[in-house]
């Protein structure tokens, strides 16, 4: 059975005061939940705090992004070793944003994803297609190209979680239905299971992301193939945050 994941991904949100008032309210609210991974994925310049922050907790540190280099001259940059050193278990890597703003290639995230991997944390490597691409009808290939592109089998399947957010459902308030998310989750399932065996593909967790809420966590999270949530907007607020936490725990409590 797959233990849900809900990670925050708090882009480029928050100062250190900020950060401690949500982190603290996250904390108080989540002390009753169990039965779900929570990740929280602060700016780089709180991981520090944050780390301190979330002590003793069940909560987890996260980065966005990270170099694919181990150290060297890459001017405002930084490193996986340096984001462990700073207490984090997962990087997110070629979310939407850092491949249509900064660039990032197939090529490049592979690199990145090994990175992550190769120092012993967890990955979530995010893919999804544009409204373009899915009204024209090429969601599948884009979808596979993405994940053929980084994903084979020398990657660790254990250190390994996918994040499918369709571009157009991201802060936009216009989710996928739990059936169109249903729909693209089976189809990575069943690539990953052409990579690494059914079996192991069983293992992996594909998170949803894109305009996740309160009021739609439950039936999506409810869905076979979707094993947890990628949230953007509604993390940055403690309650929403733990309502879906708390949706996501009542979905592992009915399915486990
Ligand atoms: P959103 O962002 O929940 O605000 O749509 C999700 C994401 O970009 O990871």
């Amino acid at each position: 059975m797959r233990t849900p994941l809900i990670a925050g991904n708090w882009k480029m949100h928050k100062t250190l005061a900020e950060a401690r008032e949500l982190v603290a309210e996250i904390r108080e609210g989540v002390a009753a939940i169990s039965g779900v991974e929570i990740l929280i994925c602060p700016p780089v310049q709180l991981l520090f705090p944050m780390a301190k922050a979330v002590a003793g907790s069940a909560i987890m540190l996260g980065a966005q992004t990270a170099h694919e280099e181990p150290h060297g001259a890459f001017t405002g940059e930084v490193s996986v070793s340096m984001l462990k050193d700073a207490g984090c278990s997962h990087v997110i890597i070629g979310h939407s944003e850092r491949r249509v703003h900064f660039g990032e290639t197939g090529a490049l995230l592979a690199k990145k994803v090994r990175a992550v991997t190769g120092a012993g944390l967890q990955v979530i490597y995010c893919l999804g297609e544009t409204l373009e691409e899915r009204e024209g009808g090429r969601m599948d290939e884009v979808v596979l190209r993405q994940l053929e592109e980084v994903v084979g089998p020398d990657l660790p399947a254990g250190r390994l979680v996918i994040a499918y957010e369709p571009i157009w459902a991201i802060g936009t308030g216009r989710t996928a239905t739990p059936e169109q998310a249903q729909e693209v989750h089976a189809l990575i399932r069943s690539k990953l299971g052409s990579i690494y065996g059914p079996a192991l593909a069983e293992e992996i967790r594909i998170l949803y992301g894109g305009s996740v809420k309160p009021a739609n966590a439950s039936e999506l999270l409810a869905r076979q193939d979707i094993d947890g949530a990628l949230v953007g907007g509604a993390c940055l607020v403690a309650g929403d945050f733990v309502a879906i936490l708390s949706a996501a725990a009542e979905t592992s409590s009915v399915v486990g």
